[in-house]
């Protein structure tokens, strides 16, 4: 089986991951350790799920969603505030320019807000060396019958507009745009897509 939910051993190799392959991710520019805080609540929370994509003992991929994103970042931060404080607190310190993209963090639920639409697909990243074999379409499918399987009927998406990858392979999959917005300074669109009962 190539596709499989996110084990603790592999919580690393995600971190890994995501900082190389979605490096302008304000998450990732805080640092591999908050990465794997991060994959780890999400591997424990009952509102997120992580998926990763293997051939043999090589991960080529994974997919990060939210059943409901506003609870499960909520619950994140929450849990682990003192962790999240000295962590962003030491970046920032680094990296002053982080202030005000940490400040919008707290404004996106209320950006990408869509009525009766909590669930959220968040990342998804896929080796350079495997992309276009349909790794990121299976990473999608396999979160849409995640979605489903947990009573979801609907499930929205934001990518930044001149990610022209991303957002072929979303519509791809049947996603349709829903708004434009402007976030961390660079302008994004957010897309949604209906799970079939
Ligand atoms: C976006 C990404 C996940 C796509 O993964 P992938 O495994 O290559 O996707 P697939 O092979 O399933 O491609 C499906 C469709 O997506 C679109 N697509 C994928 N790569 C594309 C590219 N380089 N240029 C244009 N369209 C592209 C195409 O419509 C493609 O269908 P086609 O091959 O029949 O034309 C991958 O490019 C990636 O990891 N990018 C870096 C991380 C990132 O930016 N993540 C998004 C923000 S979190």
């Amino acid at each position: 089986m190539n596709l499989q939910l996110l084990k603790q051993d592999d919580i690393s190799q995600v971190a890994r991951f995501h900082s190389l392959y979605i490096p302008h991710s304000t998450f990732a520019q805080l640092g591999i350790p908050f990465l794997k805080t991060l994959y780890h609540s999400l591997l424990k929370s009952r509102y997120g799920f992580v998926y990763t994509y293997w051939e043999g003992k090589e991960m080529q991929g994974f997919i990060a969603g939210a059943t409901d994103s506003q609870r499960l970042l909520r619950s994140l931060f929450l849990g682990h505030f003192l962790f999240f404080l000295g962590i962003s607190l030491r970046a920032l310190f680094r990296h002053p320019r982080l202030l005000s993209s940490l400040f919008q963090t707290f404004q996106y639920s209320r950006k990408v807000s869509l009525p009766q639409t909590k669930a959220e697909l968040l990342f998804i990243a896929v080796n350079p060396e495997s992309r276009r074999r349909g790794i990121g379409s299976k990473l999608i499918l396999r979160s849409l019958e995640e979605l489903k399987r947990r009573g979801i009927n609907g499930v929205k998406v934001s990518v930044e507009r001149n990610d022209q990858k991303t957002i072929n392979l979303l519509q791809k999959m049947h996603f349709c745009q829903e708004k434009k917005f402007s976030f961390y300074q660079r302008e994004r669109v957010l897309l949604s897509c209906q799970i079939p009962e």
